[in-house]
């Protein structure tokens, strides 16, 4: 039996470390003081510029992570998960000597950073083989806004895969919303959302075993790396979460009992001023800051994920067609619910608690955040079409405009060889995407975000920057995007990855 000593004893107190953990701990003797911290909810690793500087070395590899009590092998970066939170400021330089021991291909894809989409920068175009290094190398603008963002794999025809692993960490930028007194005062958290399907070894369920065209979900629902773990909220208080879907295909309908969220930032962004929201829809890639008020009876309110029905393929003749066979019930730790039901539409489950402990002074509430202005008129209009259907190319496929994506990462240079969409730099435009689809489909854009003009043609009321919205089944989305201060050829597709991997993506030129 190993010993605990003083500061981790505090930290199981105060970090509140999932119960599975201290199943763990006495279970196990084997299991060192570095895997403990590790597991925690509150001492991730950290990466923070300094000077400047944000410089660290990052690898990608298959390492063995406790995953609620098992063993797994998944794919992590620095053998983390989730991947370490990298912090900066605008105007920092941020340097990643990135090292790919995976037995794939493999990039990086700083999502929602507006940084060049070129060279040593966002570059989705460049394949590191196993084996290679690269060195990462760009600049946090001093417009960048601060925010929530985010790292993960991107090179088409793994993307999911590879995510699916565990690759994936925030990026978080400091900056002005950071200094607002309301916000400061307020205790921050972090919440990585991930779900993963391991087998009885802990190896991960290969996409043979998946159904890609509904898109994997996994049935071990992780926050931060850990099943339901627990964020202590001090009465009086304000809590700060930073809520991250860094899941594949899952959707996240959150809500917390008997308390509200007041919405802060959207997919990183601030908006003009707290809302009120009792629920929160994240879809994958997106992100939620938001703060809680400790203004209930002390006690313990869990964050459950509320079910959601994003469509299935159901219509296109069952199951046989897509390839996936589905969990073999009752092998995961949640309790394997079957291909079907893995699409969220069962009963609520708790991802994490919140516990009141210890009180502060009543903390009141930002009242300004931001000012969003309205972007100019647009100087073209395009329309995006997504479906899946039948491609001559490929087979079965999602589409955009009825094409799949040209090239994957066997071709050699990567997917870059056809492009769907020229646009001006420093020109405004106005997307409409609609869906006609069975599905629904969260529609992300590389490099520059956007703004919501409106939804299946009402306008919309809230005024805010994002990167990823979502464009439901029968529904039509306009967007506003200023393509500014980068050039260069970059991609939007859709952030279920198993549909970004079957072709629902394209390219974007940026012509200077
Ligand atoms: Cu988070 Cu192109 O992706
Ligand atoms: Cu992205
Ligand atoms: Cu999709």
């Amino acid at each position: 039996m190993v010993k605990l000593n003083r500061r981790q004893f505090i930290f199981l107190g105060a970090a509140g470390a999932g119960t599975t953990l201290v199943g763990n701990w006495l279970g196990k003797e084997t299991i060192s003081s570095q895997s403990l911290l590790q597991s925690s909810a509150n001492l991730a690793p950290v990466h923070k510029s300094s000077d400047g500087l944000l410089e660290l070395d990052l690898e990608a590899r298959e390492s063995p992570i406790n995953l609620s009590g098992r063993q797994a092998y998944l794919l992590t970066y620095n053998g983390q998960i989730p991947a370490p939170r990298l912090e900066a400021k605008p105007g920092d330089k941020v340097r990643i000597h990135f090292t790919n021991n995976l037995s794939q291909p493999t990039n990086l894809h700083y999502h929602g950073l507006h940084i060049p989409p070129t060279g040593t920068a966002d570059n989705v175009f460049l394949r590191i083989n196993p084996g290679e290094k690269f060195n990462y190398e760009f600049d946090i603008a001093q417009n960048q806004a601060a925010g929530t963002f985010w790292y993960h794999p991107h090179l088409h025809g793994l993307v999911a895969e590879q995510l699916f692993g565990g690759l994936a960490g925030l990026f978080i930028v400091r900056g002005e919303e950071d200094e607002i007194p309301e916000i400061k005062a307020a205790q921050e958290e972090f919440l990585v959302l991930q779900d993963f399907s391991i087998d009885e070894r802990g190896k991960l369920l290969s996409s043979m075993h998946m159904s890609l065209m509904m898109g994997r979900e996994g049935d071990v629902i992780t926050v931060n790396g850990q099943v339901n773990p627990s964020f202590s909220l001090p009465a009086g208080g304000l809590l700060r979460l930073r809520i991250l879907n860094a899941s594949t295909s899952r959707f996240y309908r959150l809500t917390l009992e008997e308390h509200s969220f007041y919405q802060i930032a959207i997919d990183g962004n601030a908006l003009n001023e707290p809302i009120e929201v009792r629920e929160l829809l994240l879809t994958p890639g997106q992100r939620a800051d938001v703060l809680v008020k400790g203004d209930k009876q002390p006690g313990q309110y869990r964050l459950l994920n509320l079910p959601y029905d994003r469509g299935s393929m159901g219509m296109m003749g069952g199951r046989g067609m897509m390839g996936g066979r589905g969990m073999m019930g009752g092998r995961g730790m949640m309790g394997g619910r079957g291909m079907m039901g893995r699409n969220n539409r069962d009963l609520p489950i708790a991802l994490a608690t919140v516990n009141y402990e210890s009180s502060v002074e009543s903390l009141p509430l930002p009242t300004k955040l931001a000012s969003i202005s309205a972007l100019p008129e647009p100087v073209t209009v395009r329309r995006f079409e997504l479906n899946h259907g039948m491609s001559p190319a490929v087979g079965m496929a999602f589409l955009i405009n009825g094409e799949p994506y040209s090239g994957d990462w066997r071709s050699q240079p990567p997917s870059e060889d056809r492009l769907q969409t020229q646009v001006k730099l420093d020109t405004v435009e106005d997307w409409e995407i609609t869906n006609t689809g069975v599905m629904d489909h969260p529609f992300h854009i590389h490099v520059n975000s956007f703004q919501v003009i409106s939804r299946n043609g009402q306008p919309e009321s809230l005024p805010a920057w994002r990167d990823t919205v979502l464009v439901r089944r029968g529904e039509t989305v306009r967007i506003r995007i200023w393509f500014r201060d980068f050039a260069g050829q970059t991609v939007y597709h859709c952030h279920i990855l198993d549909h970004e991997d079957l072709g629902m993506m394209g390219n974007l030129m940026i012509n200077a």
